[in-house]
């Protein structure tokens, strides 16, 4: 029996792992593949300074891209073992995975099959709720990534977290190098292999009822009339324990987990981050929302999308050979 997968399976898994979502599409990581191990480096030349200062962003999204890895092997028949952050010196080298074989299960293949149908929709959703039970699912499946995920379902907390998203937003479109940053990133033609292309943010709306979405520029995407419908998404708050690298990475993992159980269950979703992105309104979710209890990384937004919209076109990604090298092998045997 192979004791690892060869290298056709492990390129096809790191192509799967490439759709994973990451901030303004930029990203940020580099594979390596050892003989026996496969390793994921962050590329922190990716990092978008004035958006995010302190590299959290850049970490789930790299978390998010480990996630979709072990999703992608497991499939194939391939369970992993995930070594995070596994030399303190090099602080960039955030995961050294190794492969057993082992069959997959149903879920297995039903959280890979959905890596491909994944998209961020910023649209507005519609007014059917989300029914409570799944929100318990979602809410497992990140306690088992590590993370804690906190619908603000109580009216007071969801007030809160909808003023702060809408704070945080205003206070980053006064920076002047925050929108010239979201100027070079965002509004991109389909063509660009990086970025958000115009065709996935909408022309108009940047509200939906109470929640401030990120006014990214030049977006010719459009969606079904409201009328009188409410939107009836979630907004949940993903959160750990600590605040260290590793947490982030698992709360990258844990939003990936999330995000694809989510759509398997044909729900929308879209990830908030500006609200923690501006220390203050991250200190406000902290102590309003999450009553002091652990650090927040990232919020999501699900419900369920209108079933007239049309589907959203998939984002474009960089080429396999700008993201995974040949490297000396380093997982013991
Ligand atoms: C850490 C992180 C933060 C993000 N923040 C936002 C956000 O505030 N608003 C938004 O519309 N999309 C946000 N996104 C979604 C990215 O823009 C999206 O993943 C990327 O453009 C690729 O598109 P896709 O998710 O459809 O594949 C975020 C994604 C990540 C991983």
């Amino acid at each position: 029996m192979s004791k690892v997968p060869d290298e056709s399976t492990v390129r096809a898994a790191v192509s799967l792992a490439a759709r994973a979502p990451s901030i303004h599409n930029s990203q940020p990581w580099q594979w390596r593949l050892a003989d026996s191990s496969v390793h994921l480096f962050a590329d922190t030349s990716r990092l978008l300074p004035a958006t995010d200062p302190d590299g959290r962003d850049l970490l789930i999204s790299c978390g998010a891209t480990l996630h979709h890895l072990r999703v992608a092997l497991a499939a194939e028949g391939w369970a992993t073992t995930v070594t995070r952050l596994p030399n303190p010196s090099q602080p960039d080298h955030l995961a050294a995975i190794c492969c057993h074989q082992q069959t997959p299960s149903a879920e297995d293949i039903a959280l890979a099959s959905a890596i491909p149908q994944r998209r961020t929709d910023r649209r507005r959703f519609s007014s059917w709720p989300v029914p409570p039970n799944l929100l318990d699912d979602l809410t497992k499946l990140a306690a088992e990534q590590g993370a804690v995920l906190i619908p603000a379902t109580d009216p007071n907390d969801r007030f809160t977290l909808a003023l702060a998203i809408t704070e945080a937003s205003l206070r980053q479109q006064d920076n002047p190098d925050y929108a010239s940053e979201l100027a070079t990133w965002a509004g991109r033609s389909s063509l660009a292999v990086e970025g958000v292309p115009a065709s996935n943010i909408p022309a108009h709306e940047t509200h939906h009822d109470d929640t401030t979405m990120r006014a990214f520029p030049h977006g010719v995407l459009t969606q079904a009339p409201a009328g009188d419908q409410n939107d009836a998404a979630e907004l949940l708050v993903l959160a750990t324990a600590t605040d260290e690298p590793v947490s982030r990475l698992r709360a990258g993992e844990a939003m990936s987990a999330v995000l694809l159980s989510a759509t398997a269950l044909r729900l929308a979703t879209c990830p908030v981050s500006q609200v923690l992105e501006i220390e203050a309104t991250r200190e406000l979710v902290r102590t309003r929302v999450l009553d002091g209890f652990g650090f927040p990384q990232i919020v999501l937004r699900i419900g369920w999308a209108p079933t007239e919209n049309p589907p959203l076109p998939a984002t474009p990604r960089r080429a396999l050979a700008e993201v995974l090298e040949h490297f000396p092998d380093a997982c013991p045997s």
